[in-house]
């Protein structure tokens, strides 16, 4: 077997190990599913790898397999799924998924291993490992760091004399001498795709775990001959696994603060990066500016211009050009250029607002299309409806959509001026330049340029306050109104 000659670039396949339990998450849902900035752990993995551009991609899975497999199929429809069996260890994995290849055409060239629970592993610094790997026609290539403590991982062991690597040796079947070595093996690799196929046959479970270590490889295509290299890191954040809910926060936090600090690069204003946070999947413009104690999320999009912020919460949000979202919790949402969104406004899925428009304080939408220019300032719930353009809802107006069983539309034409706690009982039509008074209840359809107003008379019973409630704080006051009134005649 000899190292492949190969020049180009892409690798043959990527095989991201995803079999084991993480037993120490104390969690329902299987470890590599735990989600950071957005998607999940194998998520970060499977789009690290599908960065190389490989020919194949496989991912190795047994613990909560049927879940795991779901997840990859939405990832990468494409991705072979590979099932380990009951013999443990990297080893194992790395073969089970290799056969599972080569049984539908033989793999040739460099195969890459990664591990699904790595989440800061970038394309960028793979890349830098098969290209080194390729360069230097490498039988293996593995990527390390120098750790204060290195207790735990694999320990790298190379040559006294010229520093070549000669193996790996796990943490537990090392020496008190091997164990002071600091540089570690990451378990991120690139391989000749014959010179692991070969080696494999000969790696056992015979070490403390009773595993087949894949670290095994190392040592024995060097002893047929292989040239075996490192690449070393000096960002160990990208070789980290999380094991853990307390590495995965610790992980997150070091995504985040990664992921903000490229956007600010990106001419995006962050005045506080650290309560600022950004799911991996959000697009953001230039000049944008982000309020302290937000966080984006989905497939949210900012144009140029726009303030966000503070404390907003909005997740799939399209905020267009120049428009201020302030102190909102909203999902679903299309915000248009120049308008303004809050304080403390609940903006739910299909919430629509036009250029310049305006949904205030204490505002819940759903489901409402609102034109160019048309402001729902204060107080109120439009759902399922439709406004037309530069038309002014009063404060405290409620769509009543629901009837107990069925949810109904209320449609509102343009120009139209509603009066301050009007209700609309959908199924209703307002409309173009109709005017609501205060109070009124909608049930019927108001014809264009109509005022509908619900009367009901008010009475005034005089003396009322001073017959019924006597000797209280009400009566006295009103006792002293009619003794001024009196006075002033
Ligand atoms: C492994 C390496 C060690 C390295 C460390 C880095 C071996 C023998 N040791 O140790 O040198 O320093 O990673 O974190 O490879 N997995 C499977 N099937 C298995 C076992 C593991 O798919 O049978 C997957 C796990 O899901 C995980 C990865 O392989 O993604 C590593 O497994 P883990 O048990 O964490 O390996 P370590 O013993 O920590
Ligand atoms: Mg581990």
């Amino acid at each position: 077997m000899s190292p492949q000659d190969t020049e180009s670039f892409n690798p043959a396949a990527v095989i991201v190990l995803a079999a084991g339990a993480g037993t120490r998450m104390k969690s329902r849902l299987p470890k590599i599913l735990h989600p950071l900035g957005g998607i999940s752990m194998v998520g970060h993995a499977v789009a690290a790898a599908k960065g190389l551009n490989p020919e194949r991609l496989a991912v190795v899975v047994r613990f909560e397999r049927d879940q795991v497999a779901a997840h990859i199929a939405e990832l990468d429809e494409s991705a072979v799924i590979v099932d380990q069996d009951d013999v443990p260890g990297t080893g194992r994995a790395v073969q089970a998924a290799l056969a599972e290849l080569d049984a539908r055409a033989t793999v040739t060239g460099t195969v890459v291993v990664t591990y699904g629970d790595v989440p800061l592993l970038t394309t960028e610094l793979l890349t830098e490992l098969v290209t080194t790997h390729q360069r230097d026609h490498n039988a293996v290539t593995v990527l390390t760091a120098v750790l204060e403590d290195a207790t735990g991982y694999g320990r790298i062991l190379r040559d006294e004399a010229d520093g070549t690597v000669l193996g790996i040796r796990e943490h537990k079947d090392a020496t008190d001498q091997e164990r002071r070595i600091r540089e570690i093996n990451s378990g991120i690799y690139a391989f000749d795709a014959a010179v692991l196929r070969e080696a494999l046959k000969s790696v056992t479970t015979d070490n403390f775990q009773g595993e087949m270590y894949l670290t095994d490889v190392l040592g024995l295509a060097r002893n047929d001959g292989g040239r075996v290299a490192a690449v070393v890191t000096t960002d160990r954040w990208q070789v980290e696994g999380a094991n853990d809910r307390v590495q995965l926060a610790t992980l997150g936090a070091e995504h985040n603060r990664r992921i903000v600090e490229r956007w600010m690069r990106q001419g995006v204003s962050v005045i506080d990066p650290a309560t600022t946070w950004i799911d991996s999947t959000v697009r953001l413009a230039e000049d944008v500016t982000i309020l302290p104690g937000t966080q984006l999320h989905g497939s949210t999009t900012v144009a140029g211009g726009a303030v966000v912020g503070p404390d907003s919460t909005l997740t799939d949000v399209q905020i267009a050009a120049n428009a201020e979202v302030t102190r909102t919790h909203g999902s679903g949402a299309v915000i248009g250029e120049g308008a303004h969104v809050g304080p403390f406004t609940y903006l739910r899925p299909g919430t629509v607002l036009g250029a310049d428009g305006k949904i205030g304080a204490f505002y819940e939408t759903k489901n409402v299309t609102i034109g160019r220019g048309s402001k729902l300032s204060h107080l109120g719930y439009a759902g399922d409806a439709e406004i037309g353009e530069d038309t002014n809802i009063g404060c405290g107006n409620i769509t009543a959509n629901y009837d107990g069983v069925n949810k109904h539309r209320t449609t509102i034409g343009s120009g139209v001026r509603t009066g301050s706690n009007t209700v609309f009982v959908a199924p209703v039509m307002v409309g173009d330049g109709a005017f609501t008074g205060a109070g009124a209840i909608v049930r019927k359809d108001v014809p264009a340029g109509a005022l509908s107003v619900t009367v009901a008379p008010q009475r005034n019973a005089e003396g009322w306050t001073a017959a019924n409630r006597p000797g209280s704080i009400s009566s006295a006051a009103a006792e002293k109104a009619a003794a001024h009134d009196a006075a002033a005649k």
